[in-house]
């Protein structure tokens, strides 16, 4: 079985190999990533490649390789033709990004367009050697660079590179997936402080509040990174320093912090039923805190924020029963 698995990185690591040279057998690819200010130090840290826009590029080599098409296929590099008459490739005309494990295996694969078509990115399936939910993409090179006093929670695979492109040697990505126990596990591992530093549409508002309670189980803390106006941290390090990142790092908010100022942006707290709604909102949040005094500190501000007594967000909070401090 060990011997099995073995067989299975070597398999990724020869593909990975092999899309990495396509860069040079082709300019699509290269420019892609010149054009993202991704450099060749970092294409080489990060082993990144290209898949060609032919139907059985890998195919051929893995099988000029002597490879067996079944473990190719399994490995989700191959799929057999509906005609049942042969073998194409999955990755194709995609910027490649391997996945490596911190025992520097090749575990999968993730592959972006070079265009606006769909899908975006297209990632390994769940293989015998790969398991999304048990990995973090970047926490190769973290285990490598990082002092491990911070970690960086992010959403994309280019996130994670504009990071170490920056020297900012600390960010990893939880692979397109909503956050898992055991992603969590291995942030509080590789990083005393956790911050998130999802992407500020819709859908990383969402991914954020989701990966607050994963980690909170897990008895992590996060601090949550505000990027303003800017999309992800990829898009906010292309214009702006270093310095500006570490800033809003430093600014970052706890996580009752980061809910009251969501909160504050969906609700209009200067109308009577904003107000109510949204501090009935946090004291929901206040209710889950488990120290009573920071119960009362965060029952203090709302109450001096929205110029309601104490009293009423305590009722809120503890309900009529006696208060439990
Ligand atoms: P860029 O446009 O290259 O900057 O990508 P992005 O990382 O900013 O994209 P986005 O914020 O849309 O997605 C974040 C991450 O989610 C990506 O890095 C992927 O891991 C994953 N993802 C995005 N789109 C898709 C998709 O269409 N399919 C799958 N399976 N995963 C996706
Ligand atoms: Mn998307
Ligand atoms: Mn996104
Ligand atoms: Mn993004
Ligand atoms: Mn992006």
């Amino acid at each position: 079985l060990i011997d099995e698995k073995n067989k299975f990185y070597e398999i990724n690591k020869e593909t990975a190999r092999f899309f990495f040279s396509n860069l040079t057998k082709n300019e699509s690819g290269l420019n892609y990533l010149y054009n993202r200010k991704i450099n060749n130090k970092t294409i080489k840290q990060f082993g990144l490649g290209y898949s060609l826009n032919k139907w059985d590029d890998l195919y051929k080599y893995l099988k000029f390789r002597g490879y067996k098409e079944a473990d190719a296929q399994k490995l989700g590099l191959i799929g057999k033709k509906s005609s049942n008459d042969g073998y194409y490739d999955k990755f194709r005309n995609r910027i490649m990004f391997p996945i490596i494990d911190t025992k520097g295996r090749v575990i999968g694969f993730g592959g972006r367009v070079l265009d606006n078509s769909m899908p975006k990115y297209l990632n390994s399936q769940e293989t015998p050697v790969f398991n999304k939910g048990e990995h973090l993409y970047g926490l190769n090179l973290v285990n490598k660079f990082s002092d491990k006093k911070r970690i960086i929670l992010v959403e994309g695979y280019m996130d994670v590179i504009a990071l170490f492109s920056k020297g900012i040697n600390c960010g990893v990505a939880s692979l397109g997936t909503a956050l898992t126990e055991r992603q969590a596990k291995l942030l509080k591992r590789y990083g005393e402080n956790v911050y998130i530093c999802y992407d500020s549409d819709q859908a990383g508002i969402n991914a954020t509040d989701r990966a607050i309670e994963v980690l909170l189980k897990e008895e992590i803390e996060p601090k949550i990174i505000n990027l303003g106006d800017y999309k992800d941290p990829d898009d906010f390090l292309k214009e702006n320093s270093v310095d500006q990142f570490e800033k809003t790092i430093n600014e970052s908010f706890n996580h009752i912090d980061y809910r009251i100022h969501i909160n504050k942006k969906k609700y209009n707290i200067d109308e009577a039923e904003g107000k109510i709604k949204f501090t009935i909102e946090i004291a929901k949040i206040i209710k889950r805190l488990k120290s009573p005094i920071e119960k009362d500190v965060y029952i203090e501000k709302i109450s001096k924020e929205m110029n309601i007594s104490k009293e009423a967000i305590e009722k809120e909070v503890f309900g009529n029963t006696i208060k439990h401090i």
